[in-house]
C-alpha cells in the first residue's frame, strides 16, 4: 500500500472476471473516486483483470489495466495487494485459495463456490490470519453479511427472498396471471433470468445463498445438499387468487429457525400472511428477514442482482479490507439438521379437478376421516371445465400429510394436488 501526499492509501487491486459485476466495479469505483478518498481515505487501483476473451470490449473504465487469461497471473502479481473474484463458477476455487495462501485479502460473488467450500476457506482464512469478504454473494446490494458479522444479538430465526428472478417470475404469474412458462421468458426477456433459468426456479441458488446467510446469522455450516429444496415449477396462477381468497401471498422463501433440538433450514414456496413484511415483496428485490433475541424483528430490503447494485457490495466489502475493518468468519459450531418434514405447520392444499358437484364435500370428508381440520377454502374456477379448490389446514407435519396427497389423487376426477408451508 503507498499513501499520497494527500494521505489518502493508495491499495492495488487485481480482478478475475470483467463482465456484469466486474464492468460495475470498475464504473462505481471510477464515479466515487472522491468520494471514497474523502470519506475511507483510500484509492483503489486496478492493476490486473484476468478475463477468457481478452478481444472483448471492457467498457471505458480500463485505461492502464493489465488483461490476462489466467487468474492465478491476477494472484501471483507482486503489484497486487487485493484480489477481488467476479467470474464465478467451482473452478475459482484455486485461485482463491492461492490468494489467501499468499496471504492477499479475497473479495468475491462467487455464491455457488463459497456456500460449497465456506468450511475451508474459512479454516484457510483463520489459519493465514487473511480476510475473506463475499458481500456480493448472497443478496447484492443488500448489505446483511456486514451487519450480521458485527451483530452483539442472537439470531433466532432468518426468512429470506434471496432470488430476484423467481420473485419476478411469482409476482408475474400473481399479477398478471401468467402461467411459470410465460412468466420465466417474460424475465428472460428483461434480462432478469439466465438462458437456463433452472438454478433461480428450482431453489438451487436461494439454497447457496441460505448456506451462507444461516453460517453468518446462525453460526452453523449447512452445505446446499443437506436440506430441502423445493421450487417453484408446480404453482399455477391459481394459487395465488386461492392463497388471496384466504388471505395469504406465496413467495419464494429461503428459511433457517434455531430450536431447542437443532436447526431447521429449508427453500420453498410458503404462503405468508398478506400483512407479512415478505409478503409485500414484489418484482426483482430480495428481502432478510430476522428475529433477534435482544433486538426483535429486523428487515433488510434491496436489489438482489444487477451489476451496479453488486458492485455496490463488493466495493463495500474492498473498502473493509482496506481499513482492516472486516470482521474475520467464526468457525462453525456443530448443529444437528432438523427433517422439516417431521415438524408441524399450517398447510395450503390445492386440488384441481374436472368440475364436479359434490367434489369439495368429498375431500373435506377425505381430510376429516384422515384427521386433518379445514380451518378455511376458497374456490376459483379453472380452464377447460377444471376447478381449483384450496384449503388451509391446522397444523401437521408434511410426513402425516402425505398419504392424504396419495388418496386424493386416486379420487376420480381430480388431475393435480399441491400442498404448500404456511409460515408467519
Ligand atoms: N450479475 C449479478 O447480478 C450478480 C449478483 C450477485 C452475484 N453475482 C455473482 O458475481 C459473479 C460474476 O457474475 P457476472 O454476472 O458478472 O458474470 P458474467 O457477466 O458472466 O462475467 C463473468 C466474467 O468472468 C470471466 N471469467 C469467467 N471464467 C473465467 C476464467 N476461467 N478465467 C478468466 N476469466 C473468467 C468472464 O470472461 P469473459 O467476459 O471473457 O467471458 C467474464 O468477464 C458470479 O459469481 C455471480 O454469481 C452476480
Amino acid at each position: 500500500m503507498t499513501t499520497t501526499k494527500q494521505g489518502v492509501r493508495r491499495v492495488r487491486f487485481g480482478m478475475i472476471g470483467c463482465g456484469e459485476v466486474g464492468q460495475g466495479v470498475l464504473t462505481l469505483l471510477a464515479a466515487q473516486a472522491a468520494d471514497l478518498a474523502e470519506r475511507f481515505g483510500v484509492a483503489f487501483e486496478p492493476v490486473v483483470v484476468a478475463v477468457r476473451n481478452l478481444d472483448r470490449d471492457r467498457g471505458s473504465h480500463v485505461q492502464g489495466i493489465d488483461f490476462v487469461t489466467d487468474p492465478l497471473l491476477v494472484v501471483h502479481d507482486p503489484r497486487v495487494e487485493l484480489v477481488v473474484e467476479v467470474a464465478g463458477g467451482l473452478a475459482m476455487g484455486p485461485a482463491l485459495e492461492a490468494a489467501l495462501t499468499a496471504r492477499k485479502p479475497v473479495v468475491t460473488a462467487n455464491k455457488a463456490l463459497v456456500a460449497a467450500q465456506l468450511g475451508e476457506l474459512i479454516a484457510l482464512s483463520r489459519s493465514t490470519g487473511t480476510p475473506i469478504g463475499c458481500e456480493a454473494a448472497v443478496a447484492a446490494a443488500l448489505p446483511i453479511l456486514r451487519s450480521l458479522g458485527r451483530r452483539v444479538d442472537r439470531v433466532q430465526r432468518l426468512l429470506a427472498i434471496v432470488n430476484g428472478t423467481s420473485n419476478f417470475v411469482l409476482t408475474r404469474m400473481e399479477q398478471d396471471e401468467l402461467e411459470l412458462p410465460r412468466a420465466v421468458a417474460m424475465a428472460q426477456k428483461l434480462g432478469l433470468a439466465e438462458a437456463d433459468p433452472a438454478a433461480d426456479i428450482d431453489g438451487h441458488d436461494a439454497a447457496a445463498k441460505l448456506s451462507i446467510l444461516a453460517h453468518r446469522s446462525l453460526g452453523i455450516w449447512a452445505k446446499p445438499g443437506s436440506f430441502p429444496v423445493m421450487g417453484i415449477r408446480d404453482l399455477l396462477p391459481a394459487d395465488f387468487d386461492l392463497a388471496d381468497a384466504m388471505g395469504h401471498r406465496i413467495r419464494h422463501i429461503a428459511h433457517a429457525e434455531l430450536l431447542n433440538d437443532g436447526v431447521r433450514l429449508g427453500v420453498e414456496p410458503l404462503l405468508l400472511p398478506n400483512w407479512h413484511l415478505l409478503a409485500g415483496v414484489e418484482e426483482e428485490y430480495n428481502a432478510v428477514y430476522l428475529c433477534c433475541k435482544f433486538a426483535g424483528d429486523l428487515s433488510f430490503f434491496g436489489k438482489g442482482a444487477g451489476g451496479l447494485p453488486t458492485a455496490t457490495a463488493v466495493v463495500g466489502d474492498m473498502v473493509d479490507l482496506a481499513l482492516g475493518t472486516s470482521s474475520f468468519w467464526p468457525a462453525a459450531v456443530p448443529a444437528q439438521l432438523l427433517d422439516p418434514a417431521l415438524c408441524d405447520r399450517r398447510h395450503y392444499l390445492r386440488v384441481t379437478a374436472h368440475r364436479h358437484t359434490g367434489l369439495a364435500r368429498r375431500i373435506e370428508g377425505l381430510l376429516r376421516k384422515a384427521g386433518h381440520t379445514v380451518q378455511d377454502r376458497a374456490t376459483c374456477v379453472g380452464k377447460k371445465d377444471s376447478i381449483h379448490l384450496g384449503f388451509l389446514l391446522a397444523p401437521c407435519s408434511d410426513v402425516r400429510l402425505a398419504p392424504v396427497r396419495e388418496l386424493l389423487l386416486e379420487l376420480g376426477r381430480v388431475r393435480a394436488v399441491l400442498t404448500l408451508g404456511i409460515t408467519e
